[in-house]
């Protein structure tokens, strides 16, 4: 077995002859500076300083060295790929930061550009309205009733006193459903459920209903054939007219402010006796402005019908009338909404155009 090679000198190994180590050196300088991104860079790195470049092969060939040549030949190859790895990651750097420039400027965002966001949905003023009327109802104690739109002609018309000849029929245009004999109609008003209500829960009762309504009305700025409308019914003993007075000035003050209140004119209908028409206080001029365009200077607003409950509808719906009173009231949502915002053409609040929503939609 032979010894150590005492004499070996480091020059003789191929690899690590100084002109091989130091053209290593520059062709690896050499990439560096020439690379211009930092996948590029990665790829030279593995190359030059990797496992398999030349530098790591003359690294390896120093364990095999006499103890006496380890020492130079080490620090020679240690040098040569200390200056490589520096020169790879001074150009990491500086290609790292052009990157960051790169990011940051690409990358800008103008915050003074308009957004692609779609632009929000707004709720139809007339169900904010409506919610408002139900939620003063029910702070009342009140409950809230329903009916159906496609309501059958008993309930429209017979259970609230309309006879079949009695010209009120004709008050109101009626869409009949298919086949016009069937006895369907689309309810002309809310009142049918003041019927359903009384036939469903008996009495006492307190109920608001809500809801869409139809007649055969051309559509104009004050005309619609499908409109909203609300309807309040109370019945218990001792109901006098003096509540129902107290129940609309309250509605009143409500919907359209401090101060302003109702008055009842004397009127007809079927099913409430005696009956009156509801007038509502101009809230614009509130009666004192004889030029007031909303009023035309009378100082009221026609709001709505109501009345004290015909003893008929009472019996038709097996209520004894000689034990509970009651009175009515119905009204239109449409209207007073027009009233409320001044809009003044009835079909913007049927077009459906979010815009209408977002400005009359808003209700603090
Ligand atoms: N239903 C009537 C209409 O649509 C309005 C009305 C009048 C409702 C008198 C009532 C009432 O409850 O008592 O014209």
């Amino acid at each position: 077995m032979s010894g150590p090679n005492t004499n070996f000198d480091p020059v003789e190994v191929a690899a690590l002859d100084p002109q091989v180590i130091d053209d290593a050196v520059t062709a690896a300088l050499d990439a560096v500076a020439r690379a211009v991104s930092l996948d590029e860079l990665k790829a030279l790195r593995s190359a030059h300083s990797g496992d398999r470049s030349a530098l790591a092969l003359a690294n390896r060939e120093i364990g095999a060295l006499p103890p006496s040549a380890k020492a130079e030949a080490g620090k020679r190859v240690g040098q040569a790929r200390g200056r490589v790895n520096q020169a790879f990651v001074a150009r990491q750097g500086e290609l790292e930061a052009e990157r960051d420039e790169r990011i940051l400027t690409e990358e800008a965002v103008d915050v003074t550009l308009p957004t692609g966001r779609r632009p929000l949905g707004r709720r139809h003023p007339i169900e904010l309205m409506s919610q408002r009327i139900a939620d003063l109802f029910v702070g009342l104690g009140w409950e809230i009733a329903e009916g159906p739109e496609i309501e059958a002609e008993w309930f429209n018309f017979d259970a609230l006193n309309f006879d079949a000849d009695h010209p009120a029929r004709q008050m109101q245009d009626t869409f009949y459903v298919d086949p016009p004999d069937g006895g369907l109609v689309l309810r002309t008003h809310t009142s049918p459920v003041q019927a359903r209500t009384l036939l469903d829960r008996g009495v006492p009762v307190y109920i608001a209903a809500i809801g869409r309504v139809f007649r055969t009305d051309e559509l104009d700025a004050t005309h619609m054939p499908a409109f909203h409308q609300v309807e309040g019914l109370a019945v218990d003993e001792g109901i006098t007219m003096a509540h129902l007075k107290g129940t609309l000035d309250r509605l009143a003050t409500e919907l359209f402010g401090d101060g302003i209140s109702t008055r009842l004119r004397p009127s007809f209908f079927p099913f409430t006796e005696p009956s009156a028409e509801i007038d509502l206080r101009c809230f614009v001029c509130r009666g004192e402005d004889p030029d007031c365009r909303t009023c035309k200077g009378t100082g009221w607003i026609e709001w709505g019908g109501c009345g004290m409950v015909n003893r008929n509808v009472l019996t038709a719906c097996g209520v004894d009338p000689d034990r509970f009173t009651g009175f009515a009231f119905g009204m239109g949502i449409d209207r007073a909404l027009m009233f409320r915002t001044g809009v003044s053409d009835m079909r913007d609040m049927i077009e459906g155009d979010v815009r209408f929503d977002a400005q009359f939609g808003l209700e603090i």
